[in-house]
């Protein structure tokens, strides 16, 4: 990365909730950059758990120089908390941004900006010098206020929250899970806004990424594009069958987990997952990820199991597409499993049902071991969307 763009984010390895409902097993990044030129400018705040440290960061980076420009790519809490304490510390300091950004600082802080503001749109610029920021407005990915920048000598892309990640800086593995799970969890209703970006940045030529959580990407950009591009048109990432089941007495678990062993047999890509003993957002995540998706459930109360309709409710929300889906069905007297769950998803583009479904009727018989064979056949013989 270039030499006068310094990182001043910050780790908080006991992040606690993220966005007061997301477990964060690996703590949280707060980003933030301060790019050293003729002028100096700062990139976003951090949030309020993070500030002494962020401020501290900057101070040190700033070796007894002041601060020009703040930069509010967005204005969510996590990045903006800090503003008044840089304007008492830095009074020269002007504030950039969208006129949304400003009117969701009066909203959620009550300082008064006035004579300190420049509000920017897309395709404007600000030189610092050596460096130019071109800005990008990025609305509802996943604000209306959010606005990218890039900045053309270094080739690098400020992405707000887009390509962030759960966890610290600090840890190593895979950037995809966590980035797939803060995705569509986090940005995943909005793929269409996500898309528009992607066509508006795709004349740039990006080196680096600098999102506002989880690592700097500088290495294989086109990979991490690539990801964005298939995740926000609704496209599978892979060609297999994820299981998500609820069970009351273990009689539903049995027979989802038999299907996953006769598709792993079947040297089928698989991941099962109990939704009562799991983290939702990882369900979501794997829900997106896979091509073909089974549903396995009770009839509860003239419905389905809970916290299967709270799974069905996100997918909804979010705008699932392009699956194929399997229903299995645990009913004792009135089964609704197969009626709920078809209606539910009714609305939603692409999503194939398989015509094979298979009721248990309380506990599995060998009716029910004979239509899984066939669930599981037809299962790998539908043919997945992709992109
Ligand atoms: Fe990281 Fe949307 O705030």
């Amino acid at each position: 990365m270039d030499n006068n763009i310094i990182y001043v984010g910050v780790n908080i390895s006991d992040n606690g909730l993220f966005e007061g409902q997301y477990i964060t097993p690996e703590g949280m990044a707060y980003n933030s950059y301060l790019i050293v030129d003729e002028k100096v400018c700062l990139m976003d705040s951090v949030d309020i758990k993070a500030g002494e440290l962020w401020l501290d960061n900057i101070s040190k980076a700033l070796n007894g120089r002041d601060i020009d420009y703040l930069v509010l790519s967005h204005v969510e809490p996590d990045h903006s908390y800090h503003i008044r304490k840089i304007v008492e510390l830095y009074p020269n300091i002007k504030i950039v941004g969208t006129v949304q950004a400003f009117k969701f600082i009066g909203q959620f802080y009550d300082f008064d900006l006035a004579n300190r503001t420049i509000v920017v749109g897309n395709g404007d610029t600000l030189s610092l010098g050596e460096h130019t920021l071109d800005f990008y407005t990025a609305p509802m990915v996943h604000w209306p206020e959010v606005m990218m920048t890039y900045e053309s000598s270094s080739k690098t892309l400020f992405s707000a929250d887009a390509f962030g990640k759960f966890g610290t800086n600090d840890i190593e593995g895979s950037w995809e899970c966590e980035a797939r799970r803060y995705y569509f969890n986090i940005v995943g209703k909005y793929g269409a806004n996500v898309q528009m970006i992607l066509k508006k940045l795709s004349t740039l030529t990006i080196e680096t990424i600098c999102p506002l959580h989880g690592n700097i990407l500088d290495k294989n950009i086109g990979h991490y594009i690539d990801l964005y591009d298939t995740w926000s048109l609704y496209m599978p990432e892979v060609d297999g069958v994820f299981i998500a089941y609820s069970s009351v007495y273990g009689n539903t678990e049995s027979v989802a987990k038999r299907l996953h062993q006769l598709l792993k047999d079947s040297g089928i890509k698989t991941s099962i997952s109990d939704l009562a003993r799991s983290d939702m957002a990882e369900n979501i995540e794997d829900v997106f990820k896979y091509s073909k998706i089974v549903f396995a459930t009770t009839t509860y109360e003239n419905t389905i199991f809970p916290v299967m309709e709270e799974l069905l409710s996100h997918l909804v929300q979010k705008g699932m597409a392009n699956k194929v889906v399997g229903i299995i069905d645990n009913g004792t007297w009135a089964p609704q499993v197969t009626k709920v769950i078809t209606s539910k998803l009714a609305a939603l583009k692409n999503i194939d049902f398989l015509e094979q479904s298979v009721l248990i009727k309380s506990a599995p018989s060998e009716d029910t071991w004979t239509a899984l064979e066939d669930f599981k056949n037809a299962l790998i013989s539908a043919t997945p969307y992709h992109k």
